[in-house]
């Protein structure tokens, strides 16, 4: 009987078992791929893994500070940024973002040196539980492809990391008193809904190096997002984590209007004025040549604003 067992069991194994170096992989990709595989079925399949059921300590004291069990902890680290309007009149700020979400679910921890030395494997994150973090003042929001045709890799210590890219469009209120060299601060806090403040902790960073990933559109330029936490009391204190974004219009075009399209339609009323006023003799009048000289003036100073004036500001 346990001759049987033990025979079915080694039959299992070499079935699980195949040789991808037949159809030209590498020794190493075929060991890997065969024990990624054997990782899959005993996490998913061997220990009924249920992505219905979140891997929270619901019984957690409201005083959780010095509870042996720890508070669940999701790391939000947003590593792309990209602005595509910000729409001053009704106050909207729209961005794609890319956060990359990280927590630990202790039912997927496996022991590597069981599987060949495997620690980490990349599956569909739609096998997962995944935690209902939210950018909560958004109007709009948008994955920019499903959760579930995502990749999510987990480490063998039960870490499970997935990126998700958004589209929002949120609640930006705007403050003008230095238009057209305004800054403006967008924040775009993220909540849990459905958890209580003693179950789940939300940890937001930036990417160190994300200067160099920012990207603003003709009118504005990120140029920083930090992460800030801040808490909110209602019935209870409430934590909430934000990436706030700073944003800083590009005045070149709202400086060019005033002085160059000024001048210029001024000059223009100007020259028709004259042109009624005197004969239409050959000599060119010395008034004309006074109007000409203020329109090159004028024409100079536009285009060579961009190139001394780029960093003017009041
Ligand atoms: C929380 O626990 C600490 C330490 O045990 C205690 O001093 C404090 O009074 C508790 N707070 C509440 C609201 O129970
Ligand atoms: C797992 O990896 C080890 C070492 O790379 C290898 O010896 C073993 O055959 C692999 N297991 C399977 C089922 O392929
Ligand atoms: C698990 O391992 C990964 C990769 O080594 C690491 O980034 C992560 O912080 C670890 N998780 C925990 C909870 O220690
Ligand atoms: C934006 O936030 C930063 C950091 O909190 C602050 O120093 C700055 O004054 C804010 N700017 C505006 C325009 O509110």
């Amino acid at each position: 009987m346990f001759f049987l067992i033990f025979v079915l069991q080694f039959c299992r194994l070499i079935l699980a078992e195949f040789d991808f170096v037949q159809y030209g992989e590498t020794e190493e990709f075929s060991n890997y791929m065969n024990n990624a595989s054997l990782i899959l079925k005993e996490l998913f399949i061997t220990r009924e893994y249920e992505k219905e059921l979140a891997p929270i300590f619901v019984p957690m004291p409201v005083n959780f500070s010095n509870s042996e069990t720890k508070r669940m902890r999701v790391d939000l680290l947003l590593s792309y940024v990209r602005v595509f309007n910000l729409d001053a009149e009704k106050q909207r700020f729209n961005t794609r973002l890319e956060i990359e979400m990280s927590w630990r679910d202790p039912r997927l921890v496996w022991d590597k040196a069981d599987f060949g030395g495997v620690d980490s494997i990349v599956t569909t994150a739609e096998k997962l539980w995944i935690p209902d973090t939210v950018v909560s003042n958004a109007r709009v929001l948008d994955e920019v492809s499903g959760i579930a045709a995502q990749g999510a890799q987990i480490y063998s210590n039960g870490s499970i990391f997935l990126t998700t890219a958004y589209y929002s469009e949120t609640a930006c209120s705007i403050n003008a008193n230095k238009f057209p060299f305004d800054k403006q601060n967008c924040s775009l806090p993220i909540l849990s809904l459905s958890m209580q403040p003693q179950w789940i902790s939300l940890w937001p960073r930036v990417l160190p190096d994300l200067e160099n990933n920012f990207e603003g559109n003709g009118e504005w330029e990120v140029i920083a997002a930090i992460p800030v936490t801040y808490s909110i009391t209602a019935k209870q204190p409430l934590e909430v984590v934000a990436f706030m974004i700073t944003i800083k219009r590009e005045p070149n075009f709202y400086v060019y209007l005033a002085i160059g399209l000024t001048s210029l339609v001024s000059m223009t009323v100007l020259l028709d004025m004259l042109a009624d006023a005197i004969p239409k003799t050959r000599v060119f009048p010395l008034l004309g040549i006074y109007v000409v000289v203020c329109v090159a003036i004028t024409s100079v100073a536009c285009i060579s604003q961009p190139i001394s004036g780029q960093e003017s500001e009041i």
